[in-house]
């Protein structure tokens, strides 16, 4: 099927998508399909801004650094096959968050760059088919393209929909930026690691699937209370599949485990403070606007040097007027 489009170049910004229920682990590493259920949030004012053009061949600079093509080629050998096309691309993309270091950024990356090109490929190609393909480079990716809350199942080709960006206007998520700098190991290769090595990725998988339905009735009816615990399980699972793989997986910081603790302590106050991790040192805490300062003020005395950054549920990927890269 050939839509092709005589436009050149497109530029597209995308947010990450951030798990409150976690994807670790696939069921199918050579379609990249997700071994455990998901659902998460596209954050606001996080953006990735990416220009894709048509090229001789396919090339990714982030952040003016070239990066390594293998990375990207079975999402591009992909994107081809699709539309039967023989066309490559050069892509420039910048974040406006820290890279690589456990704020998601391979998600809005990919989603900017699987919108951008479906785009240039055939302006009328559904989210589903861009979600799909988002998903080979990075299957949290597959979320990232859509706004708002997005679920996506185990062994699903794409993320859907579930609620739009506005469905909960009291949402907040204050990330804890503990560490700027990237991390050791990607996600991709510390979830292999969990998942051919540690003796708990199977009990992880069925336990995630239990904690799924529970979680999206609990997000549906808007409880932060009754989905606090899943968000916490969820996280310190996944994390018990990285410290007992082998050899082990330690993302955090000292500085994590002191906001998980003001986390903990704030909620035995009864303010509704629920971290969350991914593969990286930062928190990210799921509050209610209500909270916010009280929260911020906490973890600033606690942890005077970190950054913090407040974010709400955003919207997905959309073309923007081109500056100039
Ligand atoms: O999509 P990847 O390969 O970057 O993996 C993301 C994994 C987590 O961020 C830890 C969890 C998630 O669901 O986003």
């Amino acid at each position: 099927m050939t839509h092709g489009t005589s436009q050149e170049n497109i530029t597209v910004q995308a947010s990450p998508n951030l798990a409150l229920i976690k994807y670790w682990g696939k069921s199918d590493v050579e379609k990249n399909l997700p071994a455990t259920p998901s659902i998460g949030i596209t954050l606001k004012n996080l953006t990735t801004t990416t220009t894709v053009a048509r090229s001789e061949k396919d090339s990714v600079v982030v952040n003016d650094i070239p990066v390594d093509i293998e990375r990207f080629t079975p999402f591009f050998d992909s994107l081809r096959e699709y539309f039967d096309s023989k066309d490559c691309f050069s892509c420039y993309s910048r974040n406006n968050f820290p890279t690589s270091a456990g704020l998601a950024s391979s998600s809005s990356g990919f989603a900017a760059l699987a919108f951008g090109a479906g785009k240039l490929l055939d302006p009328g190609v559904s989210l589903d088919i861009i979600s799909g393909l988002a998903r080979i480079g990075s299957a949290s990716a597959a979320r990232a393209v859509f706004g708002g809350f997005v679920s996506f199942p185990s062994h699903a080709e794409h993320a859907d929909k579930i609620h739009e960006e506005h469905f909960w206007p009291e949402l907040r998520i204050v990330v804890v930026e503990i560490s700027k700098t990237a991390k050791t190991i990607s996600s991709r290769g510390a979830m292999e690691r969990a998942r051919l090595t540690s003796p708990f990725y199977r009990e992880w998988c069925l336990d995630s699937e239990k904690i799924f339905p529970k979680a999206l009735s609990a997000l549906a009816n808007k409880d932060l209370e009754s989905l606090g615990p899943f968000i916490r399980s969820s996280y310190l699972k996944m994390f018990a599949t990285m410290f007992s793989s082998e050899p082990p997986i330690l993302y955090w910081k000292p500085e994590s485990l002191v906001a998980i603790r003001c986390c903990e302590e704030m909620r035995l106050k009864s303010i509704g403070a629920w971290e969350t991790m991914d593969a990286g040192a930062q928190v990210k805490i799921f509050c209610l606007e209500k909270d916010v300062s009280k929260i911020t003020q906490v973890i600033k005395e606690a942890l005077p040097h970190v950054g913090i950054l407040i974010s709400e549920p955003g919207p997905g990927p959309k073309e923007i007027l081109q500056k100039t890269v």
